[in-house]
């Protein structure tokens, strides 16, 4: 097999073919919400997150040495996508075909080991996982940073999960320098995230066209202005293992983000009654039993809550009690992807 000279990555001698990667989706603790440039996954501002051990993508990778005339095949979670499901997946393949100088196809076996409407962000741990396999298995030999970079522009918080541990993605100003890396491993603390499922269904707007509506918010602007500041306590909150300051700067900018997704034209509602019902229970549990337990939500109406593993048992155990919650996912923080021997298919 021969990969093109175009190819700006150093090419390995032995090109594999095929290749299995396991990447960990993140939870942003600074949000991601609102692109500058949609064309290349611009965000706003930089955001951090921690990179989780329990909810991860595996995803097998060949390529097939046949031209445009074939198609890629994906499966993902057992069922084989259509095309209309492919798009985006395909599209991202393509920027990796153009790089390499390929024409090559893909068959592709892609596994979630958490439930796609769970609130876990699968395009985080999927494109991660995605791109990884993809170049590997060209012999491109490209670097993390790199990678983030690519990751990024099949969607942007897969940027984050190219690295374990505590992550943050700065903006940047173009596609080479839109990239994340590691503020500290995955062992500089245990954190847990505790995800309270509250609802299974698919979201009605997908995160991709809720960046696009970001601006349309007077809102944003102000939550933008107030991002460098909680960026700043969250880097020396987490540098001190320091909860009881973290906790509170990331409830105001997923509140924030929640606001301005309100306030947009059209306007994004993602809470469900039960929702609000886990967030004010988490602020009573706080004030009430001094139980250290602080959420975030992402683009969806599911809860998590970090906590450290001293709470852990308190915190599943009232989340147990309450009737919103219809499951709950556990997590600590995880490595970077990492590659595995045995293929899916
Ligand atoms: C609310 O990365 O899912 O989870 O780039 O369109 O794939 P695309 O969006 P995506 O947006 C993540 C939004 C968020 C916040 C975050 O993870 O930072």
């Amino acid at each position: 097999m021969q990969v093109s000279e175009k190819v700006p990555g150093k090419v390995l001698g032995q090109v594999p073919g095929k290749s299995t990667v396991r990447a960990g989706s993140n939870i942003a603790f600074i949000k991601y919400w609102g692109v500058d440039d949609a064309t290349i996954n611009l965000p706003q501002n930089n955001s951090i997150s921690m990179t989780l051990a329990d909810a991860h993508t595996t995803t097998t990778l060949e390529w097939l040495d046949q031209g445009p005339a074939a198609t890629d095949a994906i499966t993902l979670d057992g069922t084989p996508l259509d095309a209309r499901k492919a798009a985006r997946l395909v599209r991202h393949l393509d920027r990796i075909r153009a790089l390499a100088g390929i024409d090559w196809r893909v068959r592709v076996v892609s596994q979630n080991n958490f439930p796609m409407a769970s609130g876990i962000a699968s395009s985080a741990s999927g494109f991660a996982a995605l791109t990884t396999a993809a170049c590997h298995a060209l012999g491109l030999d490209l670097t993390p940073t790199r990678l983030s970079a690519l990751a990024r522009r099949g969607s942007g918080s897969a940027s984050r999960s190219l690295f374990g541990g505590f992550v943050e993605w700065e903006r940047g100003h173009d596609d080479a320098t839109s990239v994340a890396h590691q503020l500290y491993p995955a062992d500089h603390w245990a954190l847990y995230d505790v995800v309270a499922v509250v609802s299974g269904a698919e979201k009605a707007v997908s995160s991709e066209q809720g960046h696009g509506l970001a601006a349309s918010s007077p809102l944003n602007a102000g939550r933008v202005a107030s991002v460098p500041q909680a960026l700043a306590e969250v880097r020396t909150a987490i540098a001190q293992r320091d909860l009881a300051r973290l906790g509170p700067v990331i409830e105001q900018d997923a509140l924030a983000m929640h606001a301005v997704m309100m306030t947009g034209n059209p306007g994004l509602f993602y809470w469900q009654p039960g929702t609000l019902e886990i967030i004010q229970a988490v602020r009573a549990w706080r004030a009430q039993d001094g139980l250290q337990a602080y959420f975030t939500i992402d683009a969806g109406p599911n809860i998590h809550i970090l906590c450290e593993e001293a709470d852990l048992a308190a915190v599943q155990a009232r989340l147990a009690t309450l009737a919103a919650v219809q499951q709950v996912i556990v997590s600590r923080p995880g490595p970077a992807p990492f590659f595995l021997d045995t293929h899916l298919f």
